[in-house]
């Protein structure tokens, strides 16, 4: 039985105070009950510090939401995967359609991200997803197996472990149009068999795969109803605290 992951991706959105006011409003919520999945946000990278404070008795984990494939050296304005280790960050979100979209990152700059997040002892949530034009077209499947295999190339059986994938329909992202939980289903078993002719049924067994795009308190039960969708990549409604708890509810 896999358990369950929902996570939150703040995007670009909150102060470090307004940060620390939503993530303390979330320890509240979750209270010293053991959630009934795992949990992890991700704040901007400057609130990160400041989240990891408010977070630290609680079981929620901390998440960063991209970084650079260096360590360090002359690269204006990034963030390395040992900088995110160090301010206690246990998951970096990678090849979000936002950054696929807006900052141009290819399969192969994402695979290269997710090789030195692992070496950071670090795991990581891997989205891919079709846009609309791609599902109309009928190419949903090559274009998610193309973003899969590419992000994993290299990729050891047991690294495996430290991955999870999120498919982000990219039509579905803060557009309020989620994929029905019966679209979802067939792209998450068609990720896991991918996953299982890669590697092994094993490791196909054991990822975790979540759903991103509009995921909400009143969607995520039959979203998680379903037998290969194993969590939520949450944007929107990660903001809104009672929304995020019920979304963590669900997965009961
Ligand atoms: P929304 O939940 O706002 O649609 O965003 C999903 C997402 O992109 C999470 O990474």
């Amino acid at each position: 039985m896999r358990k369950k992951f929902v996570a939150g991706n703040w995007k670009m959105n909150k102060t470090i105070a307004g940060s620390i006011t939503l993530a303390s409003e979330l320890v509240r919520k979750i209270g010293s009950h053991e959630p009934p999945c795992t949990v992890a946000i991700a704040p901007t990278f400057i609130a990160l510090d400041s989240v990891r404070e408010v977070i630290k008795k609680s079981p929620i984990k901390l998440a960063a939401q991209n970084c650079h494939f260096e360590d360090d050296g002359a690269f204006t304005g990034e963030i390395s995967a040992s900088m995110l280790k160090a301010v206690g960050c246990e998951y970096v979100i990678l090849g979000h359609s936002e950054r696929r979209q807006y900052f141009g990152e290819t399969n192969e700059i994402i695979n290269k991200k997710v090789k030195k997040v692992l070496s950071e002892g670090l795991s990581v949530i891997l989205c891919v997803g079709e846009t609309l034009n791609e599902r109309e077209s009928g190419i949903t499947e090559k274009v998610v197996e193309a973003q899969v295999r590419g992000a994993l190339n290299g990729i050891s059986e047991s690294q495996m472990q430290h991955i999870t994938i999120a498919y982000e329909p990219v039509w579905a992202i803060g557009t309020g149009k989620t994929a029905t939980p019966e679209q979802a289903e067939a792209v998450h078993l068609f990720i896991r068999n991918l996953i299982g002719s890669l590697y092994s049924d094993s490791v196909a067994e054991r990822l975790l795969i979540q759903y991103g795009g509009s995921v909400k308190g009143s969607n995520a039960k039959e979203l998680f109803q379903m037998p290969n969708i194993d969590g939520a990549l949450v944007g929107g409604a990660s903001l809104k605290v009672d929304e995020f708890y019920q979304i963590i509810q669900s997965t009961i």
